[in-house]
């Protein structure tokens, strides 16, 4: 049985003192919660501060990005073992913002997916289509080359450690959330090619997230789909108020 994960992507928002309030609310309403792992993904520049906030509670750290190398001369970018040092067990892979505005390919996304597995940090990698995609009829083939060219070269036990995130590039801040029947369609889907390239076993055990204008209000119908196991949570998830409730729309007690 697949646990439900929540996941918040703050992106380039709040500076530290921001950050320290919503993590100290966030954990304040959502103690309780024991049957949805909740993972929130400050920038960098507050992971610490964070961090010192939820640890030992129910909520853990992932971060946004990093390279793939270890150390080296890389001015401005961040080594896994900096993230782990910070206490991050997740880190964001792949974003279409990384993909479309930092023009990461696949490659690039396999690298990191293999570095975040080499220093244990679970990787969430995100795949998608845009609206132009999709309305060409070409989604399935998109999705297909983020998930295959991303987890190239894994084995089935480092696949295993994979989240795999579905995030539509139309539905990313726009308020055009895929309906329910849309996303499950996609899911099903990844779960099939996984299926094909792994095993059965491994695509039925593999977590695959949501991503793309999910509220309070769309989360319940959203997990409530056969192969949705959660969400992955932009805008909604710098308020408090609204990721509680997402997070409490998302756990079943
Ligand atoms: P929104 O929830 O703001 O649409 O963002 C989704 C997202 O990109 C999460 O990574």
């Amino acid at each position: 049985m697949r646990r439900k994960l929540i996941a918040g992507n703050w992106k380039m928002n709040k500076i530290t003192t921001e950050a320290i309030e919503l993590a100290n609310g966030l954990k304040r309403e959502l103690y309780k919660i024991d049957d949805v792992d909740i993972v929130v993904c400050p920038p960098f520049t507050s992971l610490e501060e964070v961090s010192e906030i939820i640890y030992e509670s129910n909520i853990k750290l992932g971060a946004q990005n990093m390279h793939w190398e270890d150390n080296g001369a890389f001015t401005g970018e961040i080594a896994p073992a900096m993230l782990k040092d910070l206490g991050c067990k997740f880190v964001i892979l792949g974003h279409s913002e990384r993909r479309q505005y930092f023009h990461e390919t696949n490659e690039i996304v396999n690298k990191k997916t293999k570095a975040a597995l080499k220093h244990n940090l679970t990787p969430i990698v995100c795949v998608g289509e845009t609206l132009q995609e999709r309305e060409a009829g070409k989604a399935f083939d998109v999705i297909q080359d983020h998930v295959y060219n991303s987890l190239e070269g894994l084995t089935s036990e480092e696949t295993d450690e994979v989240i795999i995130a579905y995030e539509p590039v139309w539905a990313i801040g726009t308020g055009k959330t895929a309906t329910p029947e849309q996303a499950q369609e996609v899911h099903h889907f990844i779960r099939g090619l996984l299926k094909k390239k792994y095993s059965e076993e491994l695509a039925e055990a593999i977590i695959i997230l949501y991503g793309g204008s999910v509220k309070p209000a769309n989360t319940k119908e959203l997990v409530g789909q056969k192969d949705i196991d959660g969400a992955l949570v932009g805008g909604a998830s710098l308020e408090i108020k609204s990721f509680s409730e997402i997070v409490k729309n998302a756990s079943i007690s």
